[in-house]
């Protein structure tokens, strides 16, 4: 197991850029696969999750070229041109991988099965299985088909309208694009929107998507036609750094080429709520989605209230703002994110371990937390619980803890952010 150890830092200051965005990149493989022609992208997050995603659609027969640095060419095979995999599929610790392959293998007219690690085989699948089922899906899994492995033995699918009882982008997606086999229109409803980079890809490849307010259709049967792909820098990734930037003193980090989709920029909002100097410079947009260079000077923070439709805009920086709620002043309290218990671990029970281990006072809800804001974070030893995003956000409390942070198992960063350790050595030294 590696573990990493992180000692307090003077002022951050420069220039950084962070690796292109998870979401985007995962659809990046899909999409183009799916178009008909020859999509080239840049920018490509080349980290483990995507790499399981890239893995699994070579093993269905497409040709993805990889020429290093984020630059891929994915020879797309059309919507009806994938090929039965020989072996299972293992999408690792990727629950956009799994679930979003679920919809579109369940209209195939083959048979596959989609496994994954420790983590990913305890996550709830139902939450697609069940309406892919309803459009006449035939998959299967451990525990009645609520967890991978999953075996889907694709057939004819009907459309499906569906009103989800989550806010989540995997479920919208996976329905969408089963929806894309099935005759007839589609639609999913969610309680507030989640994020919409797959109907903005979708969109960017000629497919007619129609969003309104409270949902999304699509009517099947449409092609992709293959188009050029610019990933920008992940705003989850740039969080890590934007917080660091507010919470150590004297610091000012300009973040160049950053996505900031207004169904991911909930984080931006929130901090700047909580007094956070967070300037956008130079807005402008890549292949349909919004980008800008932020400017983050560091600020003393305040405690917040945050819930409602915040929540899935800014759902996996959760982990980060509660470091940034522990460095406010005043109280922070996070509601309506139950969803939180169900991501590569319990991030509500993470990270109130974490916190408690740094002195911080915090107090658990089924959806949320309370944050007591401190003046002086105490450092000490921390697990990740094989959580990505738990280990980056212990690593950025270190920064402006008094004693050294020790994190076990940082081996996970791989996943989404594969030059985290080096960007953290970069800008503090
Ligand atoms: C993602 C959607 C989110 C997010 C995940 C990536 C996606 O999950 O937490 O990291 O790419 O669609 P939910 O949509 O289930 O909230």
């Amino acid at each position: 197991m590696q573990s990493k150890t992180v000692s307090a830092r003077p002022a951050l200051r420069g220039e950084i850029t962070v690796p292109g965005d998870k979401s985007i990149s995962h659809r990046s493989i899909m999409f183009g696969s799916l178009a008909k022609g020859v999509t080239r992208v840049s920018g490509f997050l080349e980290g483990e999750d995507n790499l399981s995603t890239l893995n699994a659609f070579r093993a269905m027969g497409v040709t993805i070229e990889q020429h290093g640095d984020g630059e891929l060419i994915i020879h797309g095979q059309g919507v009806h041109g994938l090929k039965e995999p020989e072996d299972v599929l293992d999408c690792g610790n990727s629950g956009t991988t799994i679930r979003l392959m679920s919809g579109l293998l369940a209209g195939q007219n083959f048979f596959s099965v989609l496994t994954g690690d420790q983590y990913l085989r305890k996550r709830p699948m139902g939450r697609v299985v069940n309406p892919l089922a309803e459009m006449g899906a035939k998959i299967t899994g451990r525990q009645q088909g609520q967890c991978a492995p999953l075996a889907i033995q694709g057939c004819p699918l009907q459309p499906l309208t569906y009103h989800s009882p989550v806010a989540s982008a995997q479920v919208k997606s996976a329905i969408l694009l089963a929806g894309l086999y099935a005759q007839g229109m589609t639609t999913v409803y969610e309680p507030h929107l989640s994020r919409d980079h797959s109907e903005r890809m979708l969109r960017h490849f000629g497919v007619n998507v129609e969003s309104f307010d409270g949902g999304v259709s699509l009517a099947g049967g449409q092609e992709l036609i293959a188009s050029d792909l610019l990933v920008p820098g992940d705003i989850s990734s740039a969080a890590f750094f934007i917080v660091a930037a507010l919470i150590v003193p004297g610091s000012q980090l300009l973040i160049r080429n950053v996505g900031i989709n207004p169904t991911r920029s909930g984080v931006i909002d929130i901090l700047k709520k909580m007094n956070g100097s967070i300037e956008l410079v130079d807005q402008r947009e890549m292949a349909g989605e919004p980008v800008a260079d932020l400017l983050v000077t560091s600020s003393q923070l305040k405690g917040i209230e945050i819930g409602g439709e915040d929540v899935p805009r800014a759902i996996d920086e959760f982990p980060v703002i509660s470091i940034a709620a522990a460095c406010a002043e005043g109280t922070t309290i996070i509601r309506d994110a139950k969803e939180l218990r169900v991501k590569e671990t319990d991030r509500i029970a993470a990270m109130a371990d974490v916190l408690t281990t740094f002195g911080v006072s915090v107090e658990t809800a089924e959806d949320g937390m309370t944050v007591h804001g401190c003046e002086t974070l105490r450092g000490g030893r921390v697990n990740s619980c094989g959580d990505h995003r738990i280990a980056m956000s212990s690593a950025i409390a270190a920064l402006c803890a008094d004693q050294d942070v020790t994190i076990d198992d940082t081996q996970c960063t791989a996943t989404s952010f594969p030059n985290f350790w080096q960007l953290l050595e970069r800008i503090s030294s």
